[in-house]
């Protein structure tokens, strides 16, 4: 038996350290929260894409009376951009989280799913995706989504 250890790299910063680009992303991200339609969890969350065409594309997560019928903000985001732009790849994603009047102290993190869905657009524009965690305390980076998500499961899986 052999033991496989993964390591993944989070880079943990400040807004104020981050680069133009990535703190409008994030402003983006937390404007979005106000579009939320969360009446059931109370929890907002927002997202906003940057993409290689140089469109930001936004979304927020979208609840439903039927509970699985909702969607996440980070799909409700790629599935737009996707769908919109599909000709363009997503070179970085934002999120950040707002409940009880705040938004959250520590970084929001990604459902599986949305890792998942993260997983098949770096892969479909064979572009990595930088992935920003927004939280009040701090914030974190990651290069890859596959930082998020290792053990990936994308269409060369499917080949056997
Ligand atoms: N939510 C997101 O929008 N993104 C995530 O990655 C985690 C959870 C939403 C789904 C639901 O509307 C609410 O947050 C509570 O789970």
């Amino acid at each position: 038996m052999k033991e496989v250890k993964i390591l993944t790299t989070l880079h943990q910063m400040q807004v104020s350290e981050m680069s133009e680009a990535q703190r409008e992303l994030v402003e983006r991200a937390k404007q979005m929260v106000n579009n939320s339609y969360s009446p059931y969890s109370h929890f907002q969350v927002g997202a906003a894409a940057r993409l290689s065409n140089g469109q930001i594309v936004c979304g927020s997560n979208q609840e439903n009376a039927a509970f699985p019928s909702g969607l996440c903000a980070e799909r409700t985001t790629l599935f737009a951009a996707n769908a919109n732009y599909p000709d363009a790849a997503v070179e970085a994603l934002a999120i950040a989280c707002y409940t009880k009047g705040h938004f959250t102290a520590e970084p929001g993190a990604p459902c599986g799913s949305c890792r998942q869905v993260m997983l098949e657009t770096e892969h479909r524009y064979h572009c990595d995706m930088q992935v920003i965690l927004y939280g009040e305390s701090f914030c974190y980076v990651v290069d890859s989504a596959k930082e998020l998500l290792p053990l990936i499961f994308v269409s060369d899986n499917l080949k056997g």
